[in-house]
């Protein structure tokens, strides 16, 4: 095999590990700069940070061509191009905090012929002032679409793949588009600011959809329409296409929460007020509470009730608590005077220093046992698997919501279930008995 481009990469997050050890796997060496020396400890002895399928083998797979370290200098010795992966978190005002980007930028400095190639997600323009305060740093947008749970499939397998120049700095674009070049996906060349914009506008557009297919699941569960089937011959029109039309207990994560907020701060700093996006947030913060309302047509009061949350990572395949609406569900179930028991199958701990008071129960059944109504916030496949008859037996009353109109509806309502979906006909009956109350209730 002909010698490959070594790659540096700075940030050993979610975006930086994918992006290493799928270029690793690609047959290039790469070295990873990570500023926390425990995350950089633990990866040199091949043990991997955060929870993503397949990702722990694929570094372990290609440990000769990768390595870990908290020096710059190391990094710089090697690499022409080097992919800035760090993190990007909402500021108070919703604006991005650009302070890790900056302290980046800071310590590459302006080495000779070397390009930044920027992965993490930032606002419109900030590629064009780094350019201005580093001139002799060749600098490329190529922002990166994974999504967790799914990353590496999603890098080895983009739908596009952006690279953004300006001019003078064509031959950096050249070289990151010969990275990408094997993955027979296509290449999108464009400026700067237009590859920024792509890839804020596809997740705040992504978001939009997953807001109207919820408010469409709203209306549906008045009118006595099935928002699944909806969706469903919504999503063969090949003009909308199938996907991200679920609907459910509204998006969570880090990246559509944090982007939708920045472009709609974006262009408020520009002057303009983008009236759809605060729609597209209010209805998804609206949406992770209609679940209240659906336990209170139910139970007549929440106090002193035990409400079981099946799932608290934001989506499957993940630990990752960032956004997730089992946050917001836990609160205000606690507000409203329940007590909480969950189970996650990979996110328990995570999930527990953030959600004080709620009992981590350590399997769906010991979370169900004893609840007067279960709530499933994240559709892990082992939920379909469980029996049925053994919750009912086990819950005190036994209400299920479906948050992700995930479940076979007939079969945990003809186990004896009240059963919940979101935008889909509810269940008959105000009140649920049934279960241990029931029970007791006939002796
Ligand atoms: C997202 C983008 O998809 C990805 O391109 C970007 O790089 C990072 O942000 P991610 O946050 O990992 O990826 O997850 P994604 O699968 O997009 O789901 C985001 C949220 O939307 C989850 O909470 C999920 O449950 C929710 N969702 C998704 C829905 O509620 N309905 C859907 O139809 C799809």
């Amino acid at each position: 095999m002909s010698e490959r481009e070594p790659i540096g990469v700075v940030g050993a997050g979610w975006v930086g590990l994918v992006t290493a050890a799928c270029f690793a796997e690609l047959g290039h060496r790469v070295v990873v700069r990570e500023i926390v020396e425990e995350k950089v400890e633990s990866l040199q002895r091949g043990e991997v940070p955060i929870h993503e399928p397949g990702l722990s083998e694929l570094i372990s797979k290609n440990a000769d061509r990768l390595s870990f370290t908290t020096d710059m200098g190391e990094l710089l010795a090697d690499a022409r191009l080097i992919f800035v992966c760090v993190q990007t978190p909402p500021t108070v005002s919703g604006d991005a905090d650009l302070s890790a980007v900056q302290r980046a930028v800071e310590e590459i400095g302006e080495p000779d012929g070397k390009a930044l190639v920027m992965k993490s997600t930032v606002p419109v323009g900030t590629g064009r002032t780094i350019r201005r305060d580093e001139p002799d740093l060749a600098y490329v947008s190529c922002p990166e679409f994974l999504r967790e749970g799914t990353a590496l499939k999603d890098f080895m397998e983009p739908d596009r793949v952006l690279v953004g120049t300006d001019p003078g700095d064509e031959w950096a674009g050249d070289a990151v588009a010969a990275l990408y070049q094997p993955l027979g996906a296509p290449i999108v060349r464009t400026d700067v600011s237009s590859s920024e914009m792509v890839k804020l506008a596809s997740n705040a557009f992504l978001a939009t959809k997953i807001s109207f297919i919820n408010e469409i699941a709203n209306v549906c569960e008045e009118l006595g329409a099935d928002v699944t089937d909806v969706a469903k011959g919504m999503g063969l029109d090949d003009r909308i296409g199938s996907r991200f039309l679920q609907a459910g207990i509204g998006y969570g994560g880090s990246c559509f929460t944090k982007d939708v907020s920045a472009l709609k701060m974006l262009a408020a700093n520009s002057g303009y007020h983008f009236q759809l996006l605060n729609s597209v947030i209010e209805v998804n913060e609206l949406q992770k509470r209609r679940v209240m309302a659906k336990l209170s047509r139910h139970l007549d009061t929440l106090v002193g009730k035990r409400v079981a949350l099946l799932g608290l990572a934001f989506k499957p395949d993940t630990d990752d608590m960032r956004g997730a609406s089992s946050l917001v569900l836990a609160a205000r179930l606690q507000g409203e005077g329940a007590t909480v028991a969950a189970f996650d199958p990979v996110a328990e701990a995570v999930a527990a220093p953030l959600m004080p008071g709620v009992e981590m129960a350590g399997s769906a059944i010991a979370a169900l046992e004893g609840a007067d109504a279960a709530v499933l916030v994240t559709e892990w496949g082992e939920f379909r698997e469980l029996d049925w008859g053994d919750v009912v037996r086990r819950m005190s009353t036994p209400l299920l919501v479906d948050g992700r109109n995930f479940l076979d509806g007939e079969a945990v309502r003809s186990a004896g279930i009240t059963y919940e979906a979101i935008g889909r006909p509810s269940a008959e009956g105000t009140r649920v008995a049934g279960g241990r109350e029931a029970e007791q209730a006939k002796r």
